[in-house]
């Protein structure tokens, strides 16, 4: 992305979706990398902050934030202000008349575009939860919210926003979000004279699951994005804004590993079943998008695939009390044995994160590895972890 995005494109920046794997050292990786990072709660800015990480490289998303979060937002200083929906300006700017300052600001618009992914991870349609609808008329949210930006002492609108959704192959639907949002930056122009200094493209860029596979290049994406940037803003006499992109799953997923040990093998007629430590609770990922992902037995991890007789379904499930508590369906794996260790290649996105402690599970530890060295991150919960908190009335 340094050098496919932001080297080879002036004014861009890439702003790091922290959602899909956020510790306070993956906070320090990304600063040392020279990226910025999108947040969307008070624990995730909480994080970075206690991190150390430069507030003016924070950017606040969120489709439902509290006082609170707009509150530690302004006063810690981030970069900008994710607005989605017209109630946050008037919050915004109590807490910046409260600080005296100037708020950055850039307002997300839903550009209507259905994007081809599963619909839980689709953002971009018209009718979504996310953003603002994209029409420019009198009266309309994105008129009056801009007309508001505009006139206030506290407000900065630097430009808008667009997510259009997740786990995305092809740059098609970035596209045509893309186009629709520039013929409003025209129409803002014209009828309000608005000039959009910024436009963050969101997310969205795809992973594989497989290290032997190709990794989806995030130059599909950005290339034809600023191309089409750089035409029509010259077509329609437009300043070309800062582009800003906004990648989670894209930057850890395929650098993220998760091991775990095989409890027991159940072979039953046609099915069998390989039980490991951890499970939905680490990775809710199968459960909730039919997610799919390959494994294979760290020690030997070339081992071509066990043939059950022909017709047997492997499942590689996991030990919560859930049938649906699944990672692998139909997996390709070596004979195995109880004691065996696995590891679930590309796992680094939105699994960790995502995670939680049903059945009283305990959140694994992270370690990451380098050249050879590694150095534990976030260490396992303990049982004391798991009760803390939990009074005893
Ligand atoms: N920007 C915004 C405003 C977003 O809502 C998201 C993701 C991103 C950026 C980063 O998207 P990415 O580059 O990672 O695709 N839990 C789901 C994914 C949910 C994505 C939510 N928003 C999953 O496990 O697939």
């Amino acid at each position: 992305m340094r050098e496919t995005f932001l080297e080879r494109w002036k004014n861009t920046r890439v702003r790091y979706a922290s959602k899909a794997f956020l510790t306070r050292s993956m906070a320090k990786l990304i600063e040392n990398e020279g990226l910025g990072l999108d947040v969307v709660s008070l624990g995730e800015l909480y994080t970075a902050l206690s991190a150390g990480f430069p507030a003016e490289r924070i950017e606040m998303n969120g489709n439902a934030k509290s006082h609170e979060e707009i509150e530690l937002a302004v006063n810690s200083g981030v970069g900008r202000i994710i607005v989605d929906h017209p109630d946050e300006l008037k919050v915004i700017e109590k807490f910046s008349r409260e600080k005296n300052k100037k708020q950055k600001i850039l307002i997300r618009v839903a550009p209507g575009v259905d994007a081809h992914t599963h619909k839980y991870i689709s953002t971009g349609q018209t009718d979504s939860k996310f953003g603002f609808p994209f029409e420019v008329r009198d009266g309309s949210m994105l008129t009056e919210a801009i007309k508001y930006s505009m006139k206030s002492e506290y407000l900065d609108l630097k430009g808008l926003h667009f997510h259009v959704g997740s786990q995305l192959f092809d740059p098609e639907d970035h596209i045509k979000s893309l186009e629709k949002i520039i013929e409003v930056m025209k129409d803002l122009k014209t009828n309000l004279n608005f000039i959009t200094h910024e436009l963050n493209f969101g997310g969205g860029f795809g992973a594989v699951k497989n290290p032997s596979m190709p990794s989806v290049k995030s130059e599909t994406f950005t290339e034809p994005m600023m191309k089409l940037l750089h035409s029509d803003c010259e077509k329609y006499e437009l300043e070309i804004p800062r582009a800003v992109i906004e990648p989670g799953r894209w930057i850890i997923s395929e650098a993220g590993i998760t091991i775990y040990r095989v409890e027991n093998i159940k072979e039953l007629p046609k099915i069998t079943y390989i039980a490991v430590n951890g499970g939905m609770a680490d990775n809710p990922r199968f459960a909730l998008y039919q997610a799919e992902y390959d494994a294979v037995a760290v020690k030997n991890p070339d081992a071509p695939a066990y043939d059950r007789d022909g017709g047997t379904r492997v499942l590689i499930v996991g030990k919560c009390c859930e049938s649906g508590d699944i990672l692998i369906d139909n997996a390709k794996i070596m004979k195995l044995e109880a004691g065996d260790l696995i590891a679930l290649y590309n796992s680094g996105a939105y699994t960790f994160s995502m995670s939680s402690t049903y059945n009283k599970l305990q959140r694994p530890a992270v370690v990451f590895v380098e050249n050879g060295e590694s150095k534990l991150v976030v260490e396992r919960q303990s049982l004391e972890d798991i009760i803390r908190g939990d009074n005893l009335v």
